[in-house]
């Protein structure tokens, strides 16, 4: 976020942390750390911690994290300049006028960021005349016959691209700089390297950012063409996981009414507001991610959950749902009733069924947990492992609420509608809770098994350790990685990726700088583990314990390959086939086998 030589990095290294931060928790010295209650989720004892060294904060219960701009802008609920701003003024350093500052690469940065913004709305207008021509008719009359009324289509800023295959090219190649073109995620290049449009012959759904910013588009087939959906790839400008489709028109219903509705699609989005449910954004096919829930924290902190019922869903949902109770929203889920075996989406029901209808089950649906207990009780045969399935099922996500109390409650509904015996089901709890930190903070292996966190061998943290720590080893180290391919296939394979790649760079040098840009980069499972060990503190390496950990690392890779040779071996004896092929195959496949089976005996010596 911060880049090098921007104003914002200035900022940043002038910047006290622990003063900022201090201003709103009370931290107390712990070693070289400060620590304090966290202000983002409650707790009673102290799991928040602040690094002044590397500038970063992050709190070992919820998993909140980042510098001192993220903090300032989750606790003002501000945007990133608004943020440089405030820790400028708090900390009394003068900034200079905001524009043609920060350096030359910044502001060419910026520069360039203005510009792709500029394109993305340029197209939009393009896609919007497109749907006024004889071709873009057949589209305007898709969407009319999908029951959209033409101030629908005009307020959501509905677009058509046509088949010509460059008219977009052409126009944007006349009015910007060709360099940009490519970036912005708008045309594509043929083998001989001729420029043309991504989008042809697709009914256009622009994407904003909450501020309304035009930043990306989907674009829906008119039949059966694959995919149903083409959207734009990530650019400069815009990552998927941090926009929420009609986030812009919807925030302020949100802050009205209090909570928004989550869909899943474009067409989801846009149906319910114009049946007058505006509080509504769409996460698109993908599950939630960390930053959108942040996102959307900022407006509400209650959302109804109506994703499209399917099996498919199913994981997706669920982790969308244990995510958002992760980050105390408070969750409804909202089950449509399907016309016969049909899937119903909310497009659907609001259109066959009315607004009224849709309203009605909106203000019932459950909570989350009733949800849940419901699924269970569908686990639950009857007999014992039916309602040991029941419970374990359930048992997790009860440890991510985060309140005692509303723990307990919820046990003794548990208990009742599963009739389990209560004391049971609390032993249970309780166990699960004490292999946890105090305060029952969800445990890491809880947040591993719903996928919110990266579980790691000793080894590896110890080897991620070294990588971020150990100034003397961390070249030799990151060139042994990389050269065996040794984090291949690990949980922890990209964090790892990126410290190999940091061990060249300014992270390499220990800058605290970019230990959060570096966080800033990664998925939030990796970025609570970086930050995690960014603030255990350890003994000092040595090169034998760092061989010692890289050969547990190899090991393992040879036990993967052995498993995965000796399955394909499995494989080709269950299978059919020509016998001589076959027969030349296995042979390759059993020498590989001895050759990885003498190589992991080399390794035991
Ligand atoms: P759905 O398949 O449920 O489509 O995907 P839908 O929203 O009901 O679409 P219509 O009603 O047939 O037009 C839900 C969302 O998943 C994303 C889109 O954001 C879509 O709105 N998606 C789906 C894609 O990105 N690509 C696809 O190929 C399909
Ligand atoms: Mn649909």
């Amino acid at each position: 976020m911060a880049e090098p030589g921007s104003i914002a990095e200035r900022v940043k290294q002038q910047a006290d942390i622990v003063r900022v931060i201090g201003e709103y928790v009370r931290l107390k010295k712990s070693g070289q750390n400060f620590v304090g209650l966290c202000p983002f989720h409650q707790e009673k004892t102290p799991s928040f911690a602040v690094h002044p060294a590397k500038q970063i904060y992050h709190c070992f219960g919820c998993g909140a994290g980042g510098d001192v701009f993220r903090f300032v802008m989750e606790m003002d609920k501000i945007s990133f300049p608004e943020a440089v701003r405030a820790v400028a003024e708090k900390c009394g350093i003068p900034l200079p006028a905001w524009r043609g500052h920060g350096g030359p690469q910044a502001a060419q940065a910026t520069e360039q960021r203005r510009v792709l913004v500029e394109m993305q709305k340029e197209a939009a207008a393009f896609f919007q005349r497109q749907l006024e021509t004889a071709e873009g008719r057949a589209a305007r009359g898709y969407l009319e016959d999908r029951g959209l009324a033409p101030a629908t289509i005009a307020r959501f800023g509905l677009g058509w691209a046509p088949s010509g295959g460059e008219l977009l090219a052409r126009h944007l190649r006349s009015r910007f700089p060709a360099a940009l073109l490519d970036a912005s995620g708008l045309v594509s290049r043929d083998r001989g390297g001729h420029a043309f449009d991504r989008f042809r012959r697709r009914v256009m759904f622009p994407i904003a950012t909450d501020a309304g910013q035009v930043v990306a588009f989907g674009g829906r087939a008119l039949g059966d063409e694959m995919p149903k959906y083409l959207n734009s790839p990530e650019t400069r400008i815009y990552t998927k996981s941090r926009v929420l489709y009609n986030l812009d028109r919807a925030r302020e219903a949100i802050r009205r009414e209090g909570f928004a509705v989550l869909v899943e699609g474009y067409m989801d989005a846009i149906a319910l507001a114009e049946a007058g449910v505006e509080n509504v954004v769409a996460s698109c096919g993908t599950s939630l991610g960390d930053a959108q829930a942040r996102l959307l924290a900022r407006f509400a902190r209650r959302v109804v959950v109506n994703y499209d019922v399917d099996a498919a869903g199913q994981a997706a949902t669920d982790r969308s749902l244990a995510l958002l109770l992760g980050a105390e929203f408070q969750v409804h889920v909202l089950l449509l009733p399907s016309a016969g075996d049909a899937k119903t989406d909310p497009d659907q029901f609001v259109r066959e069924r009315g607004a009224a209808a849709y309203r009605e089950l909106l203000a019932g649906a459950p909570l989350y947990l009733d949800y849940l207990v419901g699924r269970a009780r569908r686990l639950d045969t009857g007999a014992v492992e039916g309602k040991l399935r029941a419970v374990n099922f359930l048992l997790p996500y009860l440890g991510l609420l985060p309140s005692p109390l509303a723990r307990s409650e919820w046990a003794s509904r548990v208990a009742a509608e599963l009739r389990v015996d209560q004391t049971v089901l609390r032993q249970s709890l309780a166990q699960a809770a004490a292999e946890r930190r105090p305060e029952l903070k969800p445990a890491p292996e809880l947040l591993a098994r719903i996928g919110l966190a990266v579980a790691a061998t000793p080894a590896e943290r110890r080897l991620l350790k070294m990588l971020l720590d150990a100034d003397a080893l961390r070249a030799r180290l990151a060139e042994e990685i990389r050269r065996g391919d040794l984090h291949q296939g690990l949980e922890t394979e990209k964090l790892f990726a990126a410290l190999v790649d940091a061990a060249a760079g300014p992270v390499g040098r220990g800058s605290a700088e970019t230990l959060a840009a570096l966080g800033e980069r990664l998925e939030e499972r990796d970025r609570r583990l970086l930050f995690e060990l960014a603030f255990e503190s350890a003994a000092e390496a040595s090169w034998e314990e760092a061989e010692s950990c890289l050969e547990v690392l190899a090991r393992r890779k040879l036990e993967s390959e052995l498993r995965s040779v000796q399955a394909e071996i499995e494989t080709l004896k269950a299978g059919r086939g020509e016998a001589g092929e076959r027969k030349a195959q296995l042979l390759r496949l059993l020498e590989r086998k001895q050759s990885l089976q003498k190589s992991l005996r080399g390794h035991e010596e």
